[in-house]
C-alpha cells in the first residue's frame, strides 16, 4: 500500500486529493494545524480513512515528526496562506508560510531521509499567480515570472526552492503550476464561491447584493477535482519535472456573474452587484490563461469539467446548502 502525506489537507485541494488517493488504495496522512481545527470534521466526512497528524509549516520539528510518523512515499505540499487579497495585509505571515514553509518542508524531507531525498516524491503547489504581469499569452512552463502580490512572490520563492532541491540534492521534486481551480468546497473568500453563494442567497431572498472589486480581470478557471489528478500523475513519472495545469480558456469575472445569475433566472444582475473600491487590489493580475500542452502530452492529463458546468454546479450546491440552512432555521423557530 503506497503512503502519502498531504499538508493543507483541510483545504479545498487537500480534501479532493485525500479522497482521490484513498480511492487509489493509498494510506493517506494529513497534516493539521492548531489544537481544535474547525475544518477537521469536513475532512473526516469526505475521507474518513485519512489519518490526521498535528503540524505546522512554521515549525520544522513538527514537520519532521509528521514524516517520521507517516513514513510516506509521496508528499504533497498544499499548505499555504492561499488568499491573494490577504497577502498585502499579512505579507510577512504569507512569506513565512507560503514561501519559507516550502523550504522547511523540503528540509524536513532531507532530515527524515538522512540526505537520501530521492526516496520520497515531493509535490509543490505552485501557482499561475507567479506569472502576474504576464509576459506572453498563453503562459507555459517557460514563461518568465513577474509576481504582483506578496502571495505570488512567496510562491515564486517556493517554486525555485523546489527546483533547487531537485538540482542540488537529486530530490524527486515536482512543481505544479496550477491555474485557478474551484469547486463547491472552495473557500467563501474567493471570487467564484463568493458569487455562487451570493447568488443562491439572493435567489432565496436572504440577501440583495454582492460586493465585488475588479469585474474585468480574467482567469483560467478549472475544476479542483480534475486538478488533483494532475498532481498525482506528476509524481508517477520516471523523472521529476514542472508542469502547467490549466484549461486553456479564459473568462472574466463578468462572465462568471452572467452564468451564476442566469442559473437562477436573473438576467439583469447589475442591480444585485455593488462595486466596492476597497476590494480592488494594490496591483492586479489582469489576465491568466494557461497552455497545458506538456501536461496533456506527457501526463495524458486533460480537464473534464468546463467553466459553465463548474459554475452551475457550484450555484446548485449553494442553493441546496441555503435550503438546508433555511429548513433548520424553520425547525428552530417552530
Ligand atoms: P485552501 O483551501 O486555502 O487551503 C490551504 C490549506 O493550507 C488549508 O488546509 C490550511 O489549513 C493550510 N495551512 C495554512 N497555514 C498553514 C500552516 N501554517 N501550516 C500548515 N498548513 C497550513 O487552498 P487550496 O485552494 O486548497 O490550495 C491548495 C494549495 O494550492 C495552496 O498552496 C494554494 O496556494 C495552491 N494553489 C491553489 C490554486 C487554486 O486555484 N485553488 C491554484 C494554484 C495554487 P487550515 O485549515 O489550518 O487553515
Ligand atoms: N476574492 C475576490 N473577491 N476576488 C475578486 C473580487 C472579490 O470580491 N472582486 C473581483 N475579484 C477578482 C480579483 O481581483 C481577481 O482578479 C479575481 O477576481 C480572482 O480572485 P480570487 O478568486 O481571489 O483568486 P486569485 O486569482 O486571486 O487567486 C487564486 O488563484 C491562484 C492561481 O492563479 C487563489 O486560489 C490562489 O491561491 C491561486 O494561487
Amino acid at each position: 500500500m503506497p503512503r502519502a502525506l498531504i499538508t493543507g489537507v483541510t483545504g479545498q485541494d487537500g480534501s479532493y486529493l485525500a479522497e482521490f488517493l484513498v480511492a487509489k488504495g493509498y494510506e493517506v496522512f494529513g497534516l493539521v494545524r492548531g489544537q481544535n481545527n474547525p475544518r477537521v470534521p469536513a475532512v473526516r466526512r469526505v475521507a474518513p480513512a485519512v489519518r490526521l497528524l498535528n503540524g505546522d509549516l512554521r515549525d520544522l520539528p513538527s514537520l519532521i515528526g509528521a514524516l517520521d510518523a507517516a513514513q510516506p512515499d509521496e508528499v504533497y505540499n498544499l499548505g499555504a496562506v492561499s488568499f491573494v487579497g490577504m497577502s498585502w495585509r499579512q505579507a510577512e505571515l504569507t512569506s513565512e508560510i507560503t514561501g519559507i514553509g516550502v523550504l522547511r518542508m523540503l528540509e524536513a524531507v532531507q532530515i527524515h531521509t538522512h540526505n537520501d531525498m530521492g526516496r520520497i516524491r515531493f509535490y509543490q503547489a505552485s501557482s499561475s499567480e507567479m506569472f502576474g504581469k504576464v509576459r506572453e499569452v498563453p503562459q507555459n512552463e517557460a514563461t518568465p515570472f513577474h509576481p504582483r502580490s506578496p502571495y505570488g512572490v512567496a510562491k515564486t520563492f517556493g517554486h525555485f526552492m523546489t527546483v533547487n532541491y531537485r538540482e542540488s540534492y537529486g530530490a524527486y521534486a515536482c512543481s505544479g503550476i496550477l491555474f485557478n481551480h474551484e469547486s463547491p468546497r472552495r473557500g467563501h473568500e474567493f471570487v467564484s464561491r463568493k458569487v455562487t453563494r451570493g447568488v443562491a442567497r439572493i435567489a432565496a431572498g436572504l440577501e440583495d447584493t454582492i460586493s465585488l472589486g475588479n469585474l474585468e480581470s480574467r482567469r483560467d478557471w478549472g475544476f479542483a477535482g480534475d486538478y488533483v489528478e494532475a498532481m498525482w500523475l506528476m509524481l508517477q513519472q520516471d523523472e521529476p519535472d514542472d508542469y502547467v495545469v490549466a484549461t486553456g480558456v479564459t473568462h472574466s469575472v463578468r462572465d462568471l456573474l452572467d452564468i451564476a445569475f442566469n442559473r437562477v433566472g436573473i438576467r439583469d444582475w447589475a442591480r444585485h452587484v455593488a462595486q466596492d473600491p476597497g476590494l480592488l487590489r494594490p496591483a492586479e493580475v489582469d489576465l491568466l490563461v494557461g497552455d497545458a500542452s506538456k501536461a496533456r502530452s506527457r501526463l495524458g492529463w486533460k480537464p473534464r469539467v468546463d467553466f459553465r458546468t463548474l459554475i452551475e454546479s457550484m450555484v446548485d450546491a449553494d442553493l441546496a446548502a441555503t435550503e438546508r440552512e433555511a429548513r433548520s432555521r424553520r425547525r428552530v423557530i417552530s
